[in-house]
């Protein structure tokens, strides 16, 4: 089915959507494989926890300004042959997308802030760009165990993206090869109209 350049998303969502959607995968792959490396790694584990929390930043920022965009971009309308409900569930799963891409970073923030080892270990994003840890937690007592609940929380918001990720998948698959409405590629790069 051809689209007309009406109905696709604008190159700028195009681009932010694959480039966030890459680096989420890079997170989720990337946090669990960190978390799991023994003690005796901890070259290795440091290394990987700084460009963890360097690209959930970045992600954090991108976010933001995808929310931008979008606000002064309306994306195309959804095929008019969708039921009610499917249009109100692709919408709830791009609410809950956009909630994720903000909680989760700050929950990171949190985690990391709340840590005994914030005041020893200064965050470098990136080796490079000094980022300051929240200042909340200075007169808790056990912080290394509020810090482990935190992460446990973190980790929950891990989980609820790859669920949303599994139901968008599914649907956008749908659309592709079930319905084949184009919706698909409306999100592609290179596809012209
Ligand atoms: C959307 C962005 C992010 C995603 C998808 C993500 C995902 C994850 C995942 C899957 C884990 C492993 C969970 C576990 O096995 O317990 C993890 C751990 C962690 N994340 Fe993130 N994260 C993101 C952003 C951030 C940010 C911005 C920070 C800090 C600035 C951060 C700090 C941490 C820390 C410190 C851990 C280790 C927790 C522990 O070892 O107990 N994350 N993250
Ligand atoms: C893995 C992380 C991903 C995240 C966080 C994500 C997030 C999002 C969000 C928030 C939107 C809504 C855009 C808007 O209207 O503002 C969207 C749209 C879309 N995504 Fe993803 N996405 C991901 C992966 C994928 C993958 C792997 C595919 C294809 C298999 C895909 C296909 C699409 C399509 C076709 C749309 C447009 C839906 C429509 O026209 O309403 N996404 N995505």
């Amino acid at each position: 089915m051809s689209l007309s350049a009406s109905d696709r998303y604008t190159s700028v969502a195009i681009a932010l959507h694959w480039l966030i959607a890459v680096m989420i995968v890079g997170q989720l792959a990337g946090g669990f494989y960190m978390h799991n490396l023994p003690k005796e790694q901890a070259e290795l584990k440091f290394t990987l926890y700084q460009m963890h929390k360097s690209f959930g930043v970045t992600i954090l920022l991108l976010t933001f300004f995808r929310l931008a965009w979008r606000l002064g971009h309306r994306p195309p309308a959804l095929p008019a042959a969708m039921a009610g409900w499917e249009k109100a569930a692709a919408r709830a799963v791009h609410i809950g997308f956009y909630g994720l891409l903000v909680v989760t970073p700050l929950v990171g923030w949190l985690v990391v802030s709340s840590s005994p080892l914030a005041e020893s270990v200064p965050t470098y994003l990136f080796g490079i760009v000094p980022f300051p840890h929240l200042p909340l937690f200075d007169g808790v007592a056990d912080r290394e165990a509020l810090s482990h609940q935190i992460a446990e929380v973190h980790e929950y918001l891990a989980f609820a993206m790859i669920g949303l990720i599994g139901l968008h998948v599914a649907a956008a698959l749908k659309h592709q090869f079930v319905n084949r409405d184009g919706v698909l590629s409306r999100m592609l790069p290179f596809v012209r109209g």
